[in-house]
């Protein structure tokens, strides 16, 4: 098992982390540093159901973000946005490792073979020769599927050859994650959930503290929620800052790594711009009574196909 870092243990105690600015990095417990924010590219569809134009928007919004500052990019095999970041390369906009790129495997043959023939179609349509974290995007898709702790075998293997700087998983149960301990070697270095005011997630974030895993918020801005909220919005005009300003800084505050994904520029640029106020204590905890402590997403229990036992449906 791999050790937690002093510097992981710091992150992890109960002190803000120092917010400088967008280049700020948590170091993950094999010493590998993680910018804190970045930038997503889920466009809403999936590369089995159809894309419209998501490859076009994730390269205009990538090209904004590097521009705005950010340096870190989130993509995934299943949102089919990966050929984005291959484009994105190839027209010089960044330097390879200037940028700190993650992905994940999922896929409807999911199985420890099949990470290496979908891994070297991530690499191939990124145009770039490794990954910095590969995330396991479910446990499982449906129910009854149990194949999650072969699939990590397949990704300690790319981890040792190299090929990945770090691997982590995304959308786990904490029975889930004890499997993991208990039958494989590497301890994961993040893991990515569904996280917001509204699903504050205490208890996971506890145990992965426990452990030296990183987390990282997906759709931080509650599915738009957070515009509708008072308590937000107050908060907003108090620090002239905006209800996503509000949202992402809440998130850093507390050492949770997040992204937000926007199509327009301003708003990238906006939920970047975070780094110059700081929320109270006081306020803090008025956003710590928001929790309902119920998700919107597919709960990992069930996976993304979420109750069906039907292997072919497509997630
Ligand atoms: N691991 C997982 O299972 C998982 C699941 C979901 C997402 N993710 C990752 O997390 C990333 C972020 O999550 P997300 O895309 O679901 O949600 P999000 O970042 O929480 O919210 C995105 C939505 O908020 C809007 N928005 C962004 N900035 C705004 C601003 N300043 N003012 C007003 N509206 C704003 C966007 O508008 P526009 O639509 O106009 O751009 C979009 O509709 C994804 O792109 C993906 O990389 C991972």
């Amino acid at each position: 098992m791999l050790i937690m870092s002093a510097e992981s243990a710091i992150y992890n105690s109960n002190e803000i982390p120092h917010l400088t600015s967008l280049a700020d990095c948590v170091r993950l417990n094999n010493g590998v540093m993680m910018p804190r924010l970045g930038i997503g590219t889920w466009f809403d569809h999936d590369r089995w159901t159809g894309l419209e134009n998501d490859i076009e928007l994730a390269v205009t919004s990538i090209l904004a973000g590097i521009k705005a500052g950010y340096r870190a990019i989130d993509t995934a095999y299943s949102y089919g946005t990966e050929p984005a970041i291959g484009i994105a390369l190839r027209e010089g906009a960044f330097k390879r490792e200037e940028i700190f790129i993650t992905s994940k495997y999922m896929s409807l043959e999911m199985g420890y073979d099949d990470v290496f023939s979908i891994f070297d179609e991530t690499l191939s349509d990124m145009n770039t020769e490794y990954l910095d974290l590969y995330l396991i995007h479910w446990a499982k898709l449906y129910p009854d599927q149990d194949v999650f702790v072969d699939v990590w075998k397949a990704f300690e293997k790319l981890y040792k050859d190299g090929r990945v700087r770090a691997i982590g998983v995304s959308n786990f149960t904490k029975e889930h994650l004890e499997r993991l301990f208990n039958e494989t070697e590497i301890v994961p270095a993040v893991h990515q959930i569904e996280l917001n005011p509204f699903f504050q997630q205490k208890e996971m974030r506890a145990f992965c503290m426990q452990h030296g895993i990183q987390v990282e918020a997906w759709t931080i801005l509650g599915y738009g929620r957070i515009f509708y909220n008072e308590t937000i919005k107050t908060l907003a005009k108090k620090y002239k800052k905006t209800e996503t300003q509000i949202t992402v800084r809440w998130a850093l505050q507390q050492g949770i790594i997040t992204m937000t994904r926007a199509e327009r520029e301003d708003w990238l640029i906006e939920n970047g711009n975070v780094f110059d106020f700081e929320i109270s204590k006081e306020d803090m905890a008025l956003l710590e009574t928001l929790n309902t402590n119920q998700r919107i997403g597919a709960d990992p229990n069930d996976g993304p196909i979420g109750g069906s036992t039907e292997k072919q449906q497509k997630p």
